[in-house]
């Protein structure tokens, strides 16, 4: 394509017409005059493909829809939107697109994070466009300031509030001291879950954006199967009343760092000081917040799900990849020049809470503060609640590896001055940690 073709009108395909395609659909034809000036063309919708053609949906003018995905695919428009989720037929079907000379704007995480590879390659064969901001974090502007704004600086960690569902269910659980059954019978019964509720409860949603940001912020190949993933069905009620008393508030956060030895990446309930910007984002809100060498610290904040939001961050990578073909350019392709090797989570270093019920006579402080210090954990601060058969331990240590925390755990189970441990998390986000 050469900016001879300037004023030419734009062809956009739509793949899926569920909530986000709905949304695109409409936003594509009420704008179209706003699209025109922002991109140099018209851009005209020309199809929406769909499993169900019986089904109704609104503003997506009905002689636009078609069940033939594989010719909408193929069809060769500038731009063909990819909003079906899934591996497969999307992987294929993005596939024909990129064959057929269509540049994609994709949303789908699931796939980018088991096999983006396979799509960056089809697209630099093929010379098209790829872009994906939907993917993660919905509506938040993120993986482009990753791709290009921070294209000059070196990300050292990303830490990300990316599950919008479990940030509702855990901020219930900080603010009304309910238990986690209870929220998540509210979030099942709002709707706010997945079909599948565990990709959300129990991670998997948060580790494939966490593979997707890591690979862009380290400039090193990433997939889901790299990414250590713990849900958040454990986390208690007595947990959450433990982290308000230290001044803490649980989070499940996708942190991605970079280390002298690699790359960590992981998902996990996290323990994070009151005072983090990232405590402050509650109920179904996601943010992100990046370390970078030069800049420092950032945050990017927004609305993570919904029809209107994913479709904002559709829309914007729609125009820039509308502009690129009106312009005769491309946009980045894959970046993993860095190699960087992905760590296993025994690597990763961090603090950690301990939640012990104990015994409560002379010496069982010493037996337990033997089992961190025979692992070599070092204890930061120690905190002892009720007496008697209500004796609790609180422990937050320093810096430790994870092989070392689950050794300690190990011998810490086996003491019979310990009860039972009541709950292990990990501690992010205070000053030097
Ligand atoms: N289930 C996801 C969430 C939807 O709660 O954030 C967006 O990927």
């Amino acid at each position: 394509m050469s900016s001879a073709d300037l004023g030419r009108p734009l062809t956009v395909a739509l793949l899926g017409g569920g909530t986000v395609g709905a949304s695109v659909a409409r936003l594509l034809i009420e704008s179209a005059r706003d699209l025109e000036e922002r991109v140099g063309a018209p851009v005209v919708l020309t199809a929406v493909a769909v499993r169900d053609v019986a089904k109704d949906r609104p503003g997506i003018p009905a002689d636009l829809i078609t069940s033939d995905v594989h010719a909408v695919a193929s069809s060769g428009a500038d731009i063909v939107v990819e909003v079906m989720g899934g591996i497969e037929p999307a992987r294929t079907l993005i596939l024909e697109a990129m064959a057929a000379g269509s540049s994609v704007v994709t949303a789908n995480k699931a796939l980018l994070a088991a096999d983006g590879a396979t799509l960056y390659e089809a697209a630099g064969r093929n010379g098209v466009d790829l872009y994906f901001e939907a993917a993660v974090a919905g509506a938040i502007p993120l993986l482009r300031p990753l791709r290009e704004s921070l294209a000059g600086d070196r990300v050292t960690k990303v830490l990300g509030i990316v599950n919008g569902s479990t940030n509702f269910m855990l901020t219930k659980m900080d603010e009304e001291g309910v238990e986690y059954s209870d929220v998540f019978e509210e979030a099942m019964s709002l709707g706010y879950l997945e079909a599948d509720p565990s990709l959300d409860i129990d991670g998997h949603d948060a580790a494939a954006k966490a593979a997707i940001l890591a690979e862009l912020a380290f400039h090193t190949r990433v997939t889901l199967d790299d990414v250590y993933c713990e849900g958040i069905s454990h986390v208690t009620s007595g947990d959450v009343r433990a982290a308000q008393q230290m001044g803490f508030v649980i989070k499940l956060l996708a942190v991605a760092e970079r280390t002298d030895e690699g790359v960590i990446v992981r998902v996990h309930p996290t323990m994070l000081p009151r005072s983090h910007p990232l405590a402050a984002v509650r109920g179904s809100f996601n943010a992100v917040f990046i370390e970078a060498e030069s800049a420092g610290q950032m945050m990017f904040y927004g609305r993570g799900a919904g029809g209107d939001p994913t479709a904002s961050a559709v829309m914007g990578d729609l125009v820039t990849a509308a502009r690129n073909r009106v312009v005769g350019g491309l946009g980045p392709g894959e970046s993993t020049y860095n190699n960087l090797p992905v760590l296993p989570i025994g690597d990763a270093s961090t603090r950690y809470y301990v939640n012990l019920s104990v015994a409560d006579r002379p010496g069982v402080l010493a037996s337990i503060a033997s089992a961190f210090s025979d692992n070599g954990v070092s204890i930061q601060v120690v905190r002892q609640d009720g007496h008697g058969d209500e004796a609790g331990l609180i422990v937050r240590t320093h810096r430790a590896s994870d092989a070392a925390l689950r050794k300690t755990v190990e011998q810490l189970s086996g003491l019979d001055t310990v009860r039972q441990v009541l709950g292990v998390m990990r501690v992010e986000g205070e000053a030097g940690a």
